[in-house]
């Protein structure tokens, strides 16, 4: 059968998320401003829910409509086949939504009509006005984009940035969704030694792992829609063979992280036993260093440095933030080939530093406008 999904990703990841949906299956893509928009089958929804890095989670399209006032809104929502999905009994809570430059801009009153809309197509077909709603959960979702309103049902269930390893984290941990977007600008494959001088709780560390040896993100984790009858069973479990074959296993793929805090080093092992098989958690080291003490070692080779040093926001003053991305610059540079990467949100950083960035991409960690800085010349 086929579908249309939709795929929200971080604003400047569009790019890896088309790649890695067409990668899915997933084709007719229509790429806007943090979204995908995709068809496919089943196949491609299970194969998108475990495989995908960068999206934030896989929606099955139920209608698309232009939405100018809350009648436009009743009357295209009542006409949805939510009960093609949902039993009698189940739930189908309108779990969020967005309004972004559009005419209707309360979300709970959206959120109101929704529900009743779809009450209304419930107990249409089901020739009853008694819905239990206790059953298996169908979430449904919703975004209004200059008065374009899509409403969404949720295969994922929870957000896909939740693989499932990182139950524990430092004080500000990088998205994980966010991590391997990184990752993936970096172009860090089997070959590359993946270094991260604050590694806090290891999340760039694990998903540049995921990335090299072309692990799943999600191969872990279960999805609202794997308890839907709608779906054959086999449809996941058949996503995640032909997925683990995919799994390189044979690799000079390596990884080290360093981080002031004991603690965090702990952080960063605990997450890695969690996220990876054995015989890959040991391609994976931390140990604590202080950034000014850090040295490249001689026997690493491709080298990409990627890293979230503390922003003077979160965790720093800006003296204290100078006096690190200080020492950043005299022990990551003159950096002999190696590459360098840095998400970070302060405008004073390369000042701070004492080099240029030979390219930088605008992204957003959170609410916190960053921008993704580059060092790959050769020299
Ligand atoms: C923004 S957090 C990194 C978060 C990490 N990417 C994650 O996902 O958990 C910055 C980390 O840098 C560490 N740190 C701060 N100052 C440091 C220094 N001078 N040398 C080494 N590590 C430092 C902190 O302990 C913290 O874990």
């Amino acid at each position: 059968m086929d579908f249309k999904f939709t795929a929200p990703c971080h604003f400047g990841l569009e790019k890896t998320l088309s790649y890695e949906i067409k990668k899915a299956g997933g084709n007719e893509l229509e790429v806007t401003d943090g979204r995908v928009h995709f068809k496919g089958s089943e196949n491609t929804m299970a194969l998108a829910n475990i495989s995908c890095s960068v999206a934030e989670r896989i929606g099955i399209v139920l209608a698309e409509f232009l939405a100018l006032s809350f009648d436009d809104v009743y009357d295209a929502v009542k006409n949805i086949r939510i009960f093609d999905f949902a039993k009698i009994d189940d739930r189908f809570p309108v779990v969020k939504g967005q309004s972004i430059n559009s005419k209707l801009s309360s979300i709970p009153a959206l959120q109101r009509t929704v529900k009743k809309a779809l009450a209304e197509s419930m107990s249409r077909h089901y020739k009853t006005v008694r819905l239990s709603e206790t059953g298996d959960l169908f979430p449904v979702r919703f975004f209004l984009i200059k008065d374009k309103m899509t409403v969404f049902l949720d295969t994922s269930g929870e957000g896909l940035h939740k693989r499932g390893y990182r139950t524990n984290s430092g004080e500000a941990p990088i998205k994980e969704t966010l991590a391997a977007g990184l990752c993936d600008l970096a172009r860090v494959n089997c070959d590359t030694t993946m270094v991260d001088p604050f590694c806090g709780s290891g999340t760039l560390l694990i998903e540049s792992a995921f990335k090299a040896l072309n692990i799943p993100p999600c191969l872990n984790r279960q999805f609202a829609a794997e308890k839907w009858d709608f779906f054959p069973k086999r449809t996941w479990s058949d996503a995640r063979e032909r997925l683990k074959e995919k799994i390189i296993r044979d690799s000079e793929f390596k990884a080290f992280g360093f981080d002031k805090n004991e603690s965090m080093v702990s952080l960063t092992l605990e997450n890695t036993k969690k996220a990876l098989f054995p015989e890959f958690s040991k391609l994976l080291k931390a140990e604590k260093r202080e950034i000014s003490d850090f040295k490249y070692d001689i026997s690493w080779k491709n080298v990409k440095v990627i890293t979230n040093p503390p922003y003077a926001e979160r965790l720093l003053n800006q003296n204290q933030a100078a006096k690190v991305y200080g020492e950043m610059g005299n022990t990551l540079f003159p950096r002999d080939g190696h590459e360098i990467y840095v998400i970070n949100s302060n405008p004073e950083f390369e000042d701070y530093l004492g080099y240029k960035a030979e390219r930088n991409r605008k992204l957003y960690n959170g609410m916190l406008m960053c921008r993704f800085l580059m060092y790959y010349n050769r020299h």
